[in-house]
């Protein structure tokens, strides 16, 4: 089925109701499918999101040799790399991919990797990542979409490094690179997201010595044995987690938010009291009640964890809308991620947009329109912006809701959202599609 044919049908209007269950986390899966790469033995990954990066991560690990089964949200893992080259085919379709070139270089000190995709959300070079491995001894060249890289002297010694930038993938390569350097490495300026958290724990799990990760500075210690593979749980999506609750909350909503770590999205949850959302927290659940909100502006910084995650910037744009008063939106980290605003101008909406910033008035009123997301969180926004609009929207770009997202459709009919799957000009019962690759 093209993703031009299909797309989702959503009547405006409707205030979300009810409790949902967020699924294990995307960002972190994509980083602990790899990590599992470097040991031996079988691993599993339990609380899997059934998401289409994973088929997709499903193919990369088939090239090199390993086998992946996802089944009832658990991916198990066995076999040996065989293979220190991947092709375009599915390296192309995920950025998480370039997380081979730290997985083949502490394997084998040599890694012939094409440059990643992902989504199309600005420029997303890799130049940290390369300082990273140059570090090492390792040399890097980036020639015809290829990413080649060799170390001068294998097995390297550990080194101390400083990130000019907390990236969250580099932090992630540097510390698998790391994990088989002889002596001791030290990562200064690390990322602090909860997936590198959830990434150092299987690691440790397997039999690495990491401290620190969570935390600007990272050590890590020369392996005593061959690193096993281990069992862990993934961690619930934050960002699964910050779509629903700010869905909740535009709607006029109430609900519970249930299986999620609140401390992973404080800087949203105090977002949205300050303007006016009732929420309680428990260990494992956020309980919403937007029934009556204020909806004061909102002045949002996408920054590095713990800020307000770039990934849910595009959805705070859309809750701007029904604030009462100028709301502000600044991305730092993907200064270009601001293409959802050229597609809800079609609904109506009217913003203005000096990047990264953008300013938006409240008390808009949107109209449901034919729109089209070009990534994840542009897609899942323009879902959101559809919740309120008046009519009916047709929101295209479905395959990239199904990147990211487990189950998504139903998950918003359980809310009691007006949403359908349509293909063509008929609407299908709806049966979520597990996979659009
Ligand atoms: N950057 C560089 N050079 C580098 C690496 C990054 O300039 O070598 C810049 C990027 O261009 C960007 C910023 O640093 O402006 C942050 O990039 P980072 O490396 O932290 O991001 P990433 O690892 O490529 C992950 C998530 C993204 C999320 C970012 C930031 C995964 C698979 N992806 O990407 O998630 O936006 O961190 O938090 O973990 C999404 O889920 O929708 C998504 C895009």
């Amino acid at each position: 089925m093209l993703d031009s044919e299909t797309y989702l049908k959503v009547n405006g209007g409707k205030s979300l109701q009810g409790n949902i269950e967020i699924s294990g986390s995307k960002n972190s899966i994509l980083a602990l499918i790899p990590t599992m790469c470097l040991g031996e033995g079988e691993g599993v990954l339990t609380n899997a999101p059934e998401i289409s990066d994973v088929e997709a991560m499903k193919g990369i690990l088939e090239e090199i040799g390993i086998q992946l089964i996802c089944e009832n949200k658990t991916v198990r893992i066995t076999g040996d790399i065989v293979y220190n080259e991947l092709s375009k085919q599915y390296v192309s379709k995920i950025r998480a991919s370039n997380l081979f070139l730290g997985v083949l270089l502490a394997r084998f000190g040599k890694a012939i990797v094409p440059l990643s995709g992902g989504d199309k959300i600005g420029n997303r070079p890799i130049d940290i990542h390369l300082h990273v491995f140059n570090k090492f001894g390792i040399k890097t060249n980036v020639e015809d979409g290829f990413v080649k890289c060799e170390a001068t002297q294998f097995p390297y010694k550990g080194q101390t490094i400083f990130l000019r930038f907390p990236s969250v993938g580099a932090t992630e390569n540097a510390m698998l690179v790391a994990s088989a350097a002889e002596s001791e490495s030290i990562i200064y300026n690390a990322a602090m997201e909860p997936e590198i958290v959830d990434m150092a724990i299987l690691l440790n799990s397997m039999g690495a010595n990491i401290t620190g990760a969570g935390t600007s500075v990272i050590h890590i210690q020369p392996l005593k044995q061959k690193l096993m593979r281990a069992n862990h749980e993934v961690i619930p999506d934050r960002l699964e987690a910050g779509t629903f609750l700010l869905m909740l909350a535009i709607t006029n909503g109430r609900g519970m938010i249930k299986h999620v770590i609140p401390e992973h999205i404080m800087s949203v949850i105090s977002i949205l009291m300050d303007s006016g959302v009732d929420i309680k927290l428990e260990e494992h659940n956020i309980i919403v009640d937007a029934t009556n909100c204020k909806f004061d502006p909102i002045q949002v910084d996408a920054l590095p964890f713990p800020g307000f995650p770039t990934d849910l910037q595009p959805f705070a744009s859309v809750y701007a809308v029904k604030c009462n008063g100028k709301s502000t939106i600044k991305d730092t980290i993907h200064t270009e991620r601001f293409h959802h605003l050229y597609e809800m101008n079609k609904m109506g909406m009217v913003s203005t947009n000096i990047s990264p910033m953008v300013m938006i008035m409240g008390k808009q009123k949107l109209t449901g329109t034919s729109v089209i997301g070009s990534d994840i969180r542009m897609a899942v926004s323009l879902v959101m912006a559809a919740l309120i609009a008046e009519g009916e929207s047709n929101i295209y770009g479905l395959s990239h809701i199904y990147r990211g997202y487990d189950n998504f459709v139903n998950k918003l009919i359980q809310l009691g959202a007006d949403i359908s799957i349509a293909y063509k000009d008929t609407i299908e019962p709806i049966k979520e599609l597990k996979t659009v690759l």
